[in-house]
């Protein structure tokens, strides 16, 4: 039995090293994954207004932060590009481009690092689309599944071929795992990884990466016909259970705080490595807060990946990785 005053729980509180000395969990640069937004040019930086501190990169720029990752010991960039309005479609097709924005980001990061850093490639349709929806449409706007499927392939194979380290399908297409994992076996990629967006909600916090990408004037209408209802917990175990059965290593839960319960449920039911994905409009919340003079960044910043790392998760994509990494004393 435990009961006061014998045991008093503010013991182990009372100073700095016991506190250090009984904490249960740590988070450490390589528990980060860093998002990179691409853009077209030379030399340039483009500011992304609806997520403060973050900009846009042009190939060179994105190198420069894949070396100051590997010196500051993360080791996973996830890249996003914003594809130039041009070579939008209605059916995406630059996505299959091997000399796309994102596969000429993907070969210099590899040239210039090798295997210093992990590159992790999203796959959906989003960046590509003149309509900004993550797949292929009918005349009614609804988003295709088994055709995506087949656009999906061949854009996991065109990122695999330019040397990307895990794809990451982000568009929540039913069987899309199983048909990438099968395309990578055939093609002699047999250690590129998939880290499968398993849970992904339709979520209001994503506007400022629609934004970041250039697809926020593009989208009509919503997700809510891939992306799962907010309200669902039980059906998020049944995506990671049908995603680890067709071959994904590591599954995701995004967005990140709001469903900290799933990535819970998630590790409690299948003991695999769990991400979350801090998104957009979760980095701008805390911004924003911090822009209002109601927060701290560097206490709200490590607080929250200290969440991620108690729920279980393996690691955090977070557009705070530079900076959280630079706090850990890196
Ligand atoms: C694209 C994709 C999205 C995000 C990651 N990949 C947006 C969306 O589904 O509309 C969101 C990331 C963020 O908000 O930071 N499929």
């Amino acid at each position: 039995m435990t009961s006061y005053p014998m045991t008093r729980l503010r013991r182990t509180r009372s100073t700095a090293w016991s506190r250090a000395m009984h904490r249960e969990v740590l988070v450490t640069p390589a528990d980060l994954i860093w998002p990179l937004f691409v853009t077209e040019g030379e030399g340039l930086e483009d500011p992304i207004l609806s997520l403060p501190g973050v900009s846009r990169w042009s190939v060179d720029g994105i190198v420069a932060r894949a070396k100051e990752a590997v010196a500051l010991g993360i080791p996973c960039l996830a890249l996003f590009p914003n594809t130039q309005a041009d070579r939008r479609s209605e059916d995406g097709k630059e996505a299959l481009n091997p000399d796309n924005l994102m596969c000429r980001a993907i070969r210099a990061i590899k040239d210039a690092c090798g295997n210093d850093i992990g590159v992790l490639t999203d796959v959906a349709l989003d960046p590509y689309t003149s309509h900004g929806q993550d797949g292929l449409i009918d005349d009614a706007g609804y988003v295709l599944n088994d055709a995506t499927v087949e656009a999906l392939v061949g854009q996991s194979l065109n990122q695999a071929s330019a040397g990307a380290d895990i794809i990451a399908p982000s568009d929540m297409m039913d069987g899309r795992v199983g048909a990438i994992r099968e395309a990578l076996e055939s093609a002699g990629h047999v250690n590129v990884q998939i880290m499968s967006y398993a849970a992904k909600y339709a979520s209001a916090f994503y506007g400022p990466f629609r934004d970041a990408v250039g697809s926020r004037g593009l989208l009509k209408g919503d997700k809510k016909t891939y992306q799962m209802d907010p309200g669902n917990a039980e059906e998020a175990l049944r995506e990671v259970e049908m995603d680890l059965a067709e071959g994904a290593d590591s599954v995701m839960v995004k967005p990140g705080l709001p469903y900290l319960d799933i990535a819970v449920r998630v590790k409690e039911a299948f003991g695999v490595p769990v991400f979350a994905y801090q998104v957009s409009g979760e980095y701008a919340m805390i911004e924003a807060a911090v822009a209002a003079g109601a927060a701290d960044r560097d206490a709200m910043v490590l607080e929250t990946l200290l969440a991620f790392k108690r729920a279980g998760c393996s690691g955090v994509l977070t557009y705070h990785a530079a900076h959280a990494a630079r706090l850990m004393g890196a």
